[in-house]
């Protein structure tokens, strides 16, 4: 072969290696670590170091949660936003809690039998992409309210400012964001008309991804406050993606919007107070019953991932997402009864019919009807500065970059978080029980969700901040990552990593990681008459424990590689 031919293949050879040789970004994620004074665990290590940064220039625990969920809007599009929502729970060093509700609300057109046909059959994929799935964002609303009432730093353009820069400059994506990047090209395409920075033949680690308009829509934010992007030209963008389409969200829809603070979910647990969020989130309640059902048994006796702790805690929540599906929504439209469900009364009739050699079945517990379905793509930050102000706040597009829908000029996706209505309520089930009323869909109405940030004091003093993605498993992971630790004795990070089972009432089904639980223990539980499948992974904590000595143990959690734990 001639030289200049081989010379020619080499050349092509070093080309392509070269081009498609990833390059790794310059961050590195740490997953538990043991800091003096002030941590930071989020979903990314660029944010995390962002959130630390404000704490080192004399920020509180809120102004760094604000500057994290905003970086989070760059860096984690497929979770952290400014098109969705959240909910905020916050511990001041005095002891005194409060939460934020800036879950998205329902366009004031929106009504229960939105995706339904005219002979009310589900529409399928209209409650889950495309614009009218999407809800009355809340996330600008609600990080610029818990700056004003808790922040410390006045300026709140200090904690927009660096994901401005992220936005413009753009940032290296790590391997995880590529794959997910790619794996979501279609739908990008199928809903967006015009080129966006996420539209692409192949993303690979490394890439730099540049949002311009993001940058721009932070930029007016920082200017304009909530009229930055309420009104004005984002306004108008979103209102042109309703109208490219079938959306219903109107000016005066993003107008009207408003957060809601509210008293956070309380319950005691032995010497441990739960701090958790309320309704319209059923995770603090669901949390609270399944604490104290557990509280009345021998559990640590029991040991970590036995049969007989399993069983015990698989029937708790069996009944729990059973009153879930029946009795919660938005609180401001409908009655939700928090104190009954959570009354020691309620629950020992609740566990009546358990036995500790038996299985109940599902079908057999008095109560609602619908499955639940949210999305397992929502993230999570938990923060403690060095004056003991912990932050704990979890928010949510629902599903990985909501409704696929970016609004074209302003730089974001849209959440599809009217999904996480009862999308066909009041149909009564086999038993002729009709659930989930509560949850149906209704103007200016806020979804369900099972979000649970959470704070827990022992014997008074802050203890532990935790929260994670997961949909319906968020519930489960944040009761199992508190008991591995305050029942078993394990430190935070194995809590963590600990596999993990979940039981949501319906479908009538234990399920687990894959190998997370010995086969001995699952041959036991099939034959108390449990149904058990496998699945790769459930909810992804971040949490922060407070240590004896007063140091803090963060620890993020290997199912999302990008978790991070930043802190001094
Ligand atoms: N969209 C997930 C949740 O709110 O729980």
């Amino acid at each position: 072969m001639p030289k200049i031919v081989i010379y020619s293949f080499l050349l092509f050879f070093l080309f392509v290696s070269c081009k498609k040789q990833p390059q790794a970004p310059a961050y590195q994620s740490v997953q538990s670590m043991v800091v003096d004074s002030a941590a930071v665990v989020s979903p990314h290590p660029l944010a995390s170091e962002i959130g630390i940064e404000i704490l080192r220039k004399g920020g509180n625990a809120v102004d760094a949660a604000v500057a994290v969920q905003f970086a989070l809007a760059v860096v984690y599009p497929r979770a952290g936003n400014i098109g969705g929502g959240g909910f905020m729970v916050i511990r001041d060093q005095d002891g005194s809690t409060t939460s934020l509700d800036y879950r998205e609300k329902a366009p004031q057109s929106a009504h229960r039998n939105l995706y339904l046909d005219s002979l009310e059959n589900v529409i399928k994929g209209l409650s889950t992409e495309g614009v009218l799935a999407a809800g009355v964002p809340g996330t600008v609303a609600g990080l610029l309210d818990a700056h004003q009432k808790h922040g410390k730093l006045k300026d709140v353009a200090a904690l927009i400012e660096p994901a401005i820069l992220l936005a413009k400059n753009g940032f290296k994506i790590s391997e995880a964001e590529a794959r997910r990047l790619n794996r979501f090209q279609d739908a990008f395409r199928k809903h967006n008309n015009t080129p966006n920075p996420f539209i692409k033949d192949t993303f690979i680690i490394g890439d730099l991804l540049v949002q311009e308009e993001l940058a721009h829509t932070l930029n007016l934010i920082k200017e304009k406050g909530k009229a930055g992007f309420y009104e004005g030209v984002v306004a108008d963008a979103i209102v042109a993606e309703m109208k490219n389409s079938n959306g219903i969200i109107s000016k005066s829809d993003l107008q009207k919007y408003e957060t809601q603070w509210r008293t956070p979910i309380s319950v005691d647990y032995k010497n441990y107070r739960i701090f958790s969020m309320p309704p319209p989130s059923s995770g603090g309640l669901a949390l609270g019953q399944l604490l104290k059902i557990v509280e009345g048994f021998p559990i640590s006796d029991y040991g970590f991932h036995s049969q007989e702790a399993i069983h015990l805690m698989v029937e708790a929540e069996r009944r729990v997402y059973a009153d879930r599906a029946t009795y919660l929504g938005d609180p401001d439209f409908y009655t939700v009864p928090v104190d009954s469900l959570l009354s020691s009364d309620y629950l020992t009739e609740s566990m009546s019919t358990y036995t500790p050699e038996q299985a109940s079945v599902s079908d057999s517990i008095d109560t609602g009807s619908l499955l639940i379905k949210e999305s397992f793509e929502t993230t999570h930050t938990s923060i403690v500065d060095s004056d003991g102000n912990a932050v704990s706040v979890t928010t949510t597009l629902n599903s990985n970059y909501g409704c696929k829908v970016w609004v074209d000029g302003a730089g974001f996706f849209l959440n599809n978080e009217m999904d996480d209505f009862s999308v066909k309520p009041g149909i009564p089930n086999q038993f002729g029980l009709v659930g989930a009323e509560a949850n149906a869909i209704q103007a200016e109405k806020r979804m369900l969700s099972s979000m649970t940030p959470t704070i827990i004091e022992k014997d008074g003093e802050l203890f532990m901040v935790l929260g994670a993605p997961g949909g319906s498993t968020i519930i489960t992971a944040v009761f199992q990552v508190f008991l591995n630790v305050a029942e078993f004795g394990m430190p935070l990070d194995k809590a963590v990593t600990a596999p993990r089972f979940h039981h949501q009432w319906l479908p009538d089904e234990i399920i687990i990681e894959k190998g997370g639980i010995p086969e001995s223990t699952q041959q036991q539980l099939l034959e108390m008459g449990h149904n058990i499948r496998a699945i790769e992974r459930m909810a992804v904590i971040k949490a922060i424990q407070r240590l004896p000595d007063g140091s803090l143990h963060g620890a993020g959690d290997f199912r999302n590689p990008d978790d991070d734990v930043s802190g001094w």
